[in-house]
């Protein structure tokens, strides 16, 4: 047999992810309920990271963990690419694996990651993999259904490793699937950021929420807010109970309820549009995200507003605790310009980018970080970056921004 036992656990992030995701999942650990040293993890290209597994640092990252696209434990892997051998080598394997699941009985699902170097269709490789499952469950006096609508647990199978080492691995879904959706966006403006891109652009203008107001001059479904608000307190994106936690013996004896890892940090939050048809969208986004009521009334505000016109005025106005604290950091994404569009269209958005720099040149001694996906960005914003990241998610490819005003 050519398969090999696995345990680790697997953050996949956006394109050059990493780093974020690594910084992230270390401040977490280490305010977490346990006492654990967090060391550094194996990567995996630019999106990638692997820890040994220990079902503590996985539920803190299952729960609170927001810069990471999908968290994963790697049970096992074989080299194989065909379906016949990958049978034969996950079989015995899985069979022999305690770790597959707790009770009488399981329904499950397996999800697909990247597997374009195996030699089979994605819905082969799937069918293999869920026949495998089905008699090593049986094998182990589990019962299972496969349920793709409701499961307990969703196995996934990717081709994963580096180049030279590409191998075909099996684990568990822990992280509750696409992580991007944190369930509480009602209402979506035109162009909404991933989440995720989202807290890493924030993650990336190292923003202290107890020193530093946070500005987003272009809200428009208020995701970066959101997220800020959240990233400030620590807050959880999943609750242990909709995770499959409670089927895999590894994670009995861990919590079951997920407070803040940061309580008592009061963010100081200006989400701004210049179209007033967004504000509603913003306010209920707000709202599904818990962060409304007189506890945030002195925290988060929201208002139409022309970044043109933007002064330090306005902010103070808006949120006058901004005066007794640093200068504070803007979190934007610029419109693109893919649906302005053509010859006019470009010198129109070359025109709005040169008004956010000069705006944003009011603001002396704030940091700008911004995500945009239009290369032309920069020369017309006229500010120097301090750092220039390279972004992918999903077909969107752009660059993550920060610049000293
Ligand atoms: C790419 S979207 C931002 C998406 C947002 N981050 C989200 O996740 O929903 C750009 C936003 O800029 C806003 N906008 C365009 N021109 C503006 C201006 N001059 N002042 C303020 N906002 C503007 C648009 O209304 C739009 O909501």
């Amino acid at each position: 047999m050519s398969a090999q036992r696995c345990d680790e656990l697997r953050l996949t992030g956006s394109g050059g992810a990493n780093r974020v995701m690594e910084a992230e999942l270390k401040r977490l650990v280490m305010r977490s309920p346990f006492d654990i040293r967090l060391g550094p993890p194996k990567r995996e290209g630019e999106e990638t990271l692997l820890y040994p597994f220990d079902a503590r640092v996985a539920w803190v990252a299952a729960c609170h963990h927001r810069t990471s696209s999908r968290i994963s434990w790697d049970l096992c892997s074989s080299p194989a690419v065909r379906l016949e051998p990958l049978f034969a080598d996950l079989l015995p394997a899985l069979s022999a694996d305690e770790r597959l699941a707790d009770g009488k009985h399981l329904r499950f699902s397996v999800e697909l990651g990247s597997s374009s170097d195996f030699e089979a269709s994605p819905l082969q490789l799937r069918g293999v993999v869920k026949n495998a499952i089905v008699e090593a469950l049986a094998s182990r006096g589990i019962a299972s259904d496969v349920d793709s609508e409701a499961p307990d647990v969703v196995f996934v199978v990717r081709r994963a490793g580096m180049p030279d080492a590409r191998r075909t691995v099996v684990g568990i879904d822990v992280g509750g699937g696409a992580r991007h959706r944190r369930g509480a966006r009602v209402a979506a403006g035109l162009a909404p950021l991933r989440e995720t891109l989202a807290s890493q652009l924030i993650m990336l203008s190292r923003w202290d929420a107890r020193t530093e107001p946070l500005v987003d001059p272009m809200a428009g479904s208020a995701t970066i807010p959101i997220e800020a608000a959240g990233l400030a307190v620590g807050a959880a994106i999943r609750h242990p109970a909709d995770l499959p936690l409670r089927h895999l013996a590894a994670f009995r004896d861990l919590p079951t309820d997920t407070p803040d890892l940061f309580p008592g940090t009061v963010a100081k939050i200006v989400a701004l549009d210049a179209d007033a048809e967004l504000i509603p969208a913003m306010v209920g986004n707000l709202r599904a995200a818990g962060l409304t009521g007189p506890a945030y009334d002195q925290s988060i505000v929201i208002g139409q507003q022309d970044v043109r016109e933007l002064t330090p005025d306005h902010i103070e106005r808006l949120l006058p605790a901004v005066r007794d604290m640093r200068p504070g950091v803007f979190c934007f994404n610029p419109p693109y310009g893919v649906r302005i569009g053509g010859e006019h269209g470009e010198a129109e958005l070359m025109g709005l980018y040169a008004d956010i720099g000069r705006a944003l040149g009011r603001f002396s001694g704030w940091r700008a970080a911004c995500f945009v996906a239009n290369p032309r960005f920069v020369y017309a914003f006229g500010h120097r970056a301090t750092l220039t990241k390279p972004a992918s998610n999903a077909n969107l490819r752009g660059t993550f921004l920060v610049f000293q005003l």
